[in-house]
């Protein structure tokens, strides 16, 4: 019996890889008509995946071609030009080419003794990203899947930084028996600090809470009294883009009153962070460049492939030690080996999708793309604004608009119909909206984050938007 298929022949490989560049290509082409939301439901693709385990090998191109015909109906068209959920990137096509090639290549980039090439890109885009984000030269950078391990990756370095300065090695001895680690943060910070939290011991109920204000920044005079009071070692956290108001900490006092008590400052900029690299945006996160270190993503506004993002950490002795994986199997040596600024060994090349986007793109291209994503987010939030019955209730400085429908009425009736005006709009599919809580209200959350969106989507945008919410309003 024949139970392993042998590698393929060339020829074989030529057509099963010119099957994958077509499937890729009719997909990516219809972006900018098909409908924003998947075609079938999560129980659809449920059923239509549900198949006995494979007892017999098949061809490859069988393979891919039921993969895509089971995948595609289950896709959100996330690289449309309208689709403003949550805050996701477009997959830009050279960063696609090249993850390509990774995944070709098969390379595990834990190592620079096994893959020099990954090893020193990563090396190269650090400069790159450092520069581009206008952040500390000396700054090291781990390559991860996403702004929640950027954030934790960060947060490991701070915790033991913190505690190495008042003689407790957490790394060798762990938190039992550790002096306490005070933890002072904004109350909107994202949900996934405090994941990052809570995979370190620091727990995600400990922390001391800052009030903010009405677009969600930590209170600078709060926060300056909170530690202020504090003994012992303090992280605190701050944030470049509120997730629903687009909104910055204000870092210069953030910075001043947690240096002035020897805290180590992070700063989560998940997407906001690239407000840095467009001159007309940079004055929101002025002053982050005084923190410790930044987590963003490359997946969000750089429009990398999933996953990929930054842990960037200006300490790079205290990111290595929090993050160094050592074996007598492992070469060491003065290379950099990327797996000693991650939380994993073995990985994905990340650089090279980040060392082809960025080179496609350019520091122009970036600008460019931050400031139109600005601009639209603007358009749009002031045509919605100017129907009676509709607010916006962020002051829309990047390209975050979190609209409150309704704001007159009774706020359970108005949550009710915004969540249904939010199902409608993504039903229709012109464009893909999401919904939050925020301010007591049910929320409208419009992301614009996709390479594709251009000024001639505002309208077609806010039209869409404003005829869901009449056909719910007045059903
Ligand atoms: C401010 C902020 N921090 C962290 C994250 C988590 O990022 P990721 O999903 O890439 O892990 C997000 C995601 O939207 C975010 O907006």
């Amino acid at each position: 019996m024949k139970v392993r298929e042998a590698a393929l022949g060339s020829e074989d490989l030529r057509a099963l890889l010119a099957d994958v560049s077509a499937h890729a290509l009719a997909y990516r082409t219809a972006a900018s008509t098909r409908p924003h939301c998947p075609a079938r439901d999560y129980q659809e693709l449920r059923a239509a995946f549900n198949q006995p385990t494979p007892e017999r090998g098949a061809h490859a191109r069988a393979v891919i071609a039921e993969l895509a015909a089971l995948a595609e109906p289950g896709l959100a068209n996330i690289i449309g030009p309208r689709f403003y959920g949550w805050v996701m990137g477009a997959s830009h096509e050279t960063g696609v080419a090249a993850d390509w090639l990774v995944s070709a290549w098969g390379q595990n980039v834990g190592n620079a003794h096994a893959t020099p090439a990954a090893s020193a890109c990563e090396e190269a885009v650090t400069c790159w990203l450092l520069d581009l984000l206008d952040l500390p030269r000396e700054s090291s950078v781990g390559f991860v899947s996403g702004a929640t391990l950027a954030n934790f990756t960060c947060l490991a370095a701070a915790r033991g930084e913190v505690l190495r300065r008042v003689g407790w090695d957490v790394e060798a001895d762990g938190l039992f028996g550790a002096p306490p680690v005070h933890v002072v943060l904004g109350e909107e910070a994202h949900s996934t600090i405090f994941s990052g939290l809570r995979y370190l011991g620091l727990g995600a109920k400990r922390v001391l809470s800052v009030p903010s204000d009405d677009q969600g920044r930590m209170r600078p005079d709060a926060f300056k009294r909170t530690i202020e009071k504090l003994e012992g070692p303090v992280i605190a956290i701050a944030q470049a883009g509120h997730i629903n108001a687009g909104s910055f900490d204000a870092f210069p006092e953030i910075a001043e009153a947690a240096h002035a008590k020897g805290a180590w400052l992070h700063v989560d900029g998940a997407f906001g962070l690239w407000a840095r690299a467009c001159p007309d945006r940079a004055h929101l996160a002025r002053g982050l460049e005084l923190a410790d270190s930044w987590g963003v993503d490359g997946h969000k506004w750089l429009q990398t492939p999933y996953d990929s993002a930054y842990a960037i950490v200006r300490n790079a002795e205290a990111h290595r030690r929090a993050m160094l994986i050592a074996a007598s199997y492992l070469p060491a040596g003065e290379d950099r080996h990327p797996a000693d600024y991650t939380p994993e060994l073995s990985r994905r090349a990340r650089g090279f999708a980040t060392w082809a986007t960025i080179k496609a793109m350019g520091r122009e291209g970036i600008a460019e793309m931050v400031s139109r994503h600005c601009a639209i987010a603007r358009g749009i939030a002031e045509r919605l604004s100017a129907a009676p019955d509709v607010a916006v209730l962020n002051d829309v400085v990047l390209n975050q608009v979190a609209v409150c429908l309704g704001p007159e009425m009774d706020v359970a009736k108005a949550d009710a119909l915004t969540a249904r005006t939010i199902a409608r709009i993504q039903r229709e599919g012109v464009v893909f909206v999401g919904g939050a809580h925020w301010r007591g209200r049910q929320i409208i959350r419009i992301s614009v984050c996709s390479m594709n969106t251009t000024e001639a989507d505002v309208g077609a945008s806010a039209d869409a938007i404003l005829s869901a919410w009449r056909a719910e309003r007045d059903a």
